[in-house]
């Protein structure tokens, strides 16, 4: 899909709009180009292939700028080609363009556009004519954009600029963009992943939003007047490897996790018209019927929750794996099937050879990543980046809810434009930063919890549906720092087995949102009370009332559904196997005999 950067600087930016396209790269493209505004006059350099070839260009053109905008091409509208790439020059403007203009044709009837004027084979360049034409009549930027927006049918992001302006000229419908600002700059993006990592504030830009972007200062337009968007703090690379106040990086990076859910989600989602935006690919997957999704680890556990949403939201057979399996297994792989790998840190060894064994069977493949110059990215057709920033604490924490949020969109997106489109999903999905905000203020109670663990021997976590992967994440979490023995299991499951193991005082954490499951859980939690054990309740305040009389310790979350609560329940299971591993003194960042990137079989 294509991908747009621009940057108003006080000083020559091209090494960063370089650096922005690389960071889009992600997206998949075959064509770039840029363009600056010196002296009054355009400059540009593009090429095809790859964004090294357009680096050369620039070299050899000697580009420098301080007010340049940028794309990555994935050709739509016309063969990729130096004739076709982005950006387009006319007398008076220059333009580059996310989405597809569906009425272009009407367009050029409409406005009168002389054929000899279009070089290209894109809709693009006619709405680059169209612009240069309405500066003359309107002689006003803004005024020409909300003349031009009135006209178009279709999806778009646009940056201009624009003949004797310092400024870039941003809107968007239906294809997202993001402006960033920082010392000395501001910058416009179609993907936070595109902005400089000196930016310091970014805001995201709603439906038929107008911007002007300079070097100081960004003005938003809606139809009528000046407005203000909310502001997001962006958090530089660099940030995320000190510790900053926090003890440990564990501890730094769950209580980062209301940031980097909310800017996943943003990243592929418009809060005001409730629709995701995944990045474009010519697969269309509603034409398939099989979701095959493999990983190892927690991020397995994020591919266990990502089943009981697609069965349950969507019409897709799907099938999951820890990846270490299927690669041995001889597993018979459907031509109507896709596959999706989920990996944070984009090396792990296994998952890395099923995405090799998808490739072998020619199945279109996601990858899910933390990390977007690694293995598996590089590998796979398509990139769906989990922006949770650089994880460094061994036990994977935002990195866990950054999947869980990218697959939650991601079935979403296969939901959209389908009678099954559930608005309150939707709607949750964009609030949920503020609950887990609310959660994380709750960390005395998830300490007292752990502090009565450092004595026991045996520690159980317990779920149903949804909340059953969550009740294995609890406990990988705990073994891995804290060196106990913890086990998740399906509540129901207990019976058969596990139950052998309760007797006076051993606790076990009851996952239990208050939904369709409850009641079934309370049955499950009397099983363990009858043997002694010692229950320690998540919930909400409906479950909660339900229930006081059998709980040795209770905390209580905010109200979720079906699909936040997953996000949700993962911060008090992360909570307390930090607290207990703080309490017992192990190496909590670097718990022993793991490592962060598994890249050995
Ligand atoms: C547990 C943990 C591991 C990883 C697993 C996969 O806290 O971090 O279980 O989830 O090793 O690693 P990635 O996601 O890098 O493929």
């Amino acid at each position: 899909m294509c991908g747009i950067v621009g940057i108003a600087s006080k000083n020559n930016c091209i090494d960063n709009i370089l650096s922005g396209l690389y960071s889009l790269e992600y997206r998949g493209y075959d064509s770039s180009g840029l363009a600056t505004i010196k002296n009054n006059h355009f400059e540009y350099s593009k090429n095809i292939g790859k964004i090294s070839n357009l680096q050369k260009s620039v070299k050899n053109n000697k580009l420098t700028g301080n007010v340049v905008i940028a794309h990555t091409r994935w050709a739509t509208h016309g063969k990729p080609s130096i004739k076709n790439c982005h950006p387009f020059i006319k007398d008076n403007c220059v333009l580059v363009h996310n989405g597809i203009i569906e009425n272009y044709t009407d367009l050029i009837n409409y406005y009168s556009i002389k054929q000899k004027n279009i070089k290209s084979d894109t809709d693009t360049e006619i709405i680059a004519e169209i612009y240069n034409k309405l500066l003359n009549e309107f002689n006003n930027p803004i005024e020409a954009i909300k003349n031009l927006n009135k006209k178009i049918v279709g999806s778009f992001s646009f940056a201009f600029l624009v003949h004797g302006s310092k400024s870039i000229y941003v809107t968007r419908r239906g294809s997202p963009l993001v402006l960033g600002s920082g010392e000395g700059f501001n910058a416009v993006s179609s993907d936070v992943l595109g902005l400089p990592d000196n930016t310091k504030e970014i805001i995201f830009l709603e439906e038929n939003d107008i911007a002007e972007v300079n070097d100081s200062s960004i003005l938003i337009y809606d139809k009528n007047q000046i407005i203000k968007r909310e502001k997001h703090k962006f958090i530089p690379k660099k940030e995320f490897k000190v510790k900053g106040n926090y003890k440990h990086f564990m501890e730094k990076e769950i209580f980062h996790q209301p940031i980097s859910i909310e800017d996943t989600i943003l990243n592929f989602a418009d809060k005001k018209r409730k629709v995701v935006y995944l990045p474009k690919t010519n697969i269309k997957f509603n034409e398939f019927s099989n979701i095959i999704i493999v990983a190892c680890g927690t991020a397995y556990h994020s591919c266990m929750v990502a089943k009981y949403w697609i069965e349950e939201m969507t019409d897709f057979n799907v099938s999951i794996d820890i990846a270490s399996e299927y690669r041995y297994r001889k597993n018979k792989v459907n031509k109507n099937s896709f596959g999706i790998v989920v990996s944070q840190s984009g090396e792990t060894m296994d998952t890395l050879k099923c995405l090799n064994k998808f490739k072998k069977n020619n199945i279109f493949t996601i990858s899910i990543v933390n990390v977007l110059n690694s293995s598996i990215a590089r590998l796979s057709d398509f990139i769906l980046p989990t922006l949770a920033g650089p994880e460094i604490g061994v036990a994977s924490t935002k990195a866990f809810t950054s999947q869980l949020s990218v697959l939650a969109l991601f079935v979403l997106n296969l939901q959209q434009g389908s009678k099954n489109i559930n608005k309150i999903f939707f709607n949750s999905i964009f609030s949920i930063h503020k609950s887990v905000k609310e959660i994380l203020k709750k960390e005395n109670e998830f300490k007292k919890i752990a502090k009565k663990l450092v004595d026991t021997k045996s520690i159980f976590y317990i779920g149903r549906g949804a909340m059953y992967p969550i009740a294995l994440e609890g406990a990988l979490k705990l073994k891995e720092i804290t060196y106990k023995h913890c086990e998740g299991y399906a509540a129901g499951e207990l019976k058969h087995g596990p139950l052998a193991l309760i007797e006076n005082n051993i606790p076990v954490i009851v996952l239990a949102p208050f939904d369709e499951n409850y009641s079934k859980l309370l049955s499950n939690i009397q099983e363990v009370k009858a043997r002694g054990g010692r229950i320690i309740m998540i919930t909400d305040r409906d479950g909660a009332k339900k229930v006081k009389k059998y709980c040795d310790q209770i905390v209580i979350i905010p109200k979720t559904n079906f699909l936040t609560s997953p996000i949700l329940y993962s911060i008090p299971v992360q909570l307390i196997a930090y607290y207990l591993a703080v309490f017992l003194g192990t190496d909590v960042d670097q718990p022993r005999n793991l490592a962060k990137s598994v890249t050995v079989e």
